[in-house]
């Protein structure tokens, strides 16, 4: 295990903020600190959201700093030294849109819970803000997860737009109020238990069948996208960025295309993750105008992510969202039936998805509170 070269930080004795080093494989020495910050967001969404389901692994961390094109990704920990080597017990995490949103950077800070309140989230704030402001960007959005909690003592916070609450003392919540920020958005996660009655879901896709008719003909596929879809999947990814309602936040949508798929592809490839899409071709022209996906990795057998769902909006009104969702929930418990449940998250001013959701029987299990403003100046 190598030693973490030290840059100039604001360190106490106990820690200090260190630039990850970025290994070639998770084989290598320097894999450490992507190992650590796996461990990490493990430790800490087992704490503050009752599962470590949505904790990305380190392969996941690797490729994700691999892939700059679209979104440039920096990153920063704070380690404290163990006879074991170096320990990570911080991580922040600047994404940056290339492509679009030039003015934004969303910032993510997470500390191990038994090192929380010394002043370790500040250091990493600092860093962000640094970061994100030498890189010309004027906006901070930084989204906040929570878990299924009950309803806090201290207050719920709704944004502006009057959808989602969210604790007003998680600490996440008072950090990001500390920066001056807004809460914009509140995004909802959703968990469907596995195995779903396979009645239920036939009997979705038979009644969304029914009201599509021959109009629509649905196509499945897992990896690698059929050739001749990917430029329609690419323009329905496009939609799905264009029109997904944002509540208060200003984020522009992002660019995708071929290449952009063909990218996401390789990255779920390299991550050992695999999918299955349905998508609903319209007949008459030929044209793909709904889809969804769901994603796994086998490092993490109980669960599996829903991915993007997205209808053309002038196809709105056939169902198709439900019967995309249903034909593929029944391939889904086909090709891995040991999945305990299925994670999804949408937004609460999204009341068409989340209506599907809950019929499917998706239920409430916490969220993501994001908030947005001005980049000012770190806390002291
Ligand atoms: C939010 C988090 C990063 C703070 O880390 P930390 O190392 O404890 O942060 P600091 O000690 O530097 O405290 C920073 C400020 O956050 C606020 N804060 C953090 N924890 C708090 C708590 N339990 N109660 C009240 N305020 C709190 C305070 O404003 C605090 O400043 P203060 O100590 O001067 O009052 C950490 O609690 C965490 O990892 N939470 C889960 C992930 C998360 O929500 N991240 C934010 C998403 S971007």
């Amino acid at each position: 295990m190598t030693t973490p070269s030290s840059v100039p930080t604001p360190s106490t004795a106990t820690w200090r903020l260190v630039t990850p080093p970025h290994p070639a494989s998770l084989d290598d020495a320097e894999a450490w600190a992507y190992r650590g910050i796996a461990d990490l967001h493990a430790t800490a969404a087992a704490e503050d959201l009752g599962s470590s389901d949505i904790a990305p692994t380190a392969i996941g961390i690797l490729v994700g700093m691999n892939n700059q094109t679209y979104l440039r990704k920096l990153r920063q920990i704070a380690v404290v030294d163990t006879p074991a080597g170096p320990q990570v017990v911080g991580s922040a995490f600047l994404f940056l849109h290339v492509h679009s949103n030039p003015e934004l950077a969303i910032g993510v800070v997470v500390v191990h819970p038994e090192h929380r309140r010394q002043g370790i989230g500040s250091a990493l704030t600092r860093w962000v803000q640094d970061t994100a402001r030498a890189e010309g960007r004027t906006t901070l959005l930084a989204p906040v997860d929570f878990g299924p909690a009950p309803d806090s003592a201290a207050g719920m916070l709704t944004p502006a737009s009057g959808s989602g609450t969210v604790a007003a003392d998680l600490p996440g919540v008072r950090l990001a109020q500390r920066l001056g920020l807004t809460l914009e958005l509140v995004e909802r996660r959703s968990r469907m238990d596995l195995p779903a009655a396979p009645e239920v879901v036939s009997r979705f896709e038979a009644e969304s069948r029914a009201v599509a008719g021959d109009a629509y003909r649905v196509h499945t596929w897992t990896a690698p996208t059929p050739e001749q879809w990917i430029e329609q999947y690419a323009a329905l990814e496009q939609a799905l960025s264009d029109d997904e309602p944002r509540g208060g936040l200003e984020v522009e949508s992002d660019v995708w295309d071929a290449d952009r798929i063909r990218g996401e592809e390789a990255a779920i490839a390299a991550k050992g993750d695999r999918y299955v899409v349905t998508a609903a071709e319209h007949v008459a022209t030929g044209r793909l105008v709904a889809m969804t996906m769901l994603q796994w990795n086998d490092l993490k057998p109980e669960h599996t992510d829903q991915q993007a769902t997205v209808v053309l909006k002038e196809h709105r009104g056939h169902r198709l969202g439900m019967l995309v969702k249903a034909v593929n929930l029944r391939e889904h418990a086909r090709l891995r039936p040991g999945s305990r449940r299925i994670y999804t998250w949408n937004n609460e001013e999204n009341p068409h998805m989340l209506a599907i959701n809950v019929a499917l029987g998706f239920v409430p299990a916490g969220g993501c509170a994001n908030f947005q403003g001005p980049l000012t100046p770190a806390p002291e």
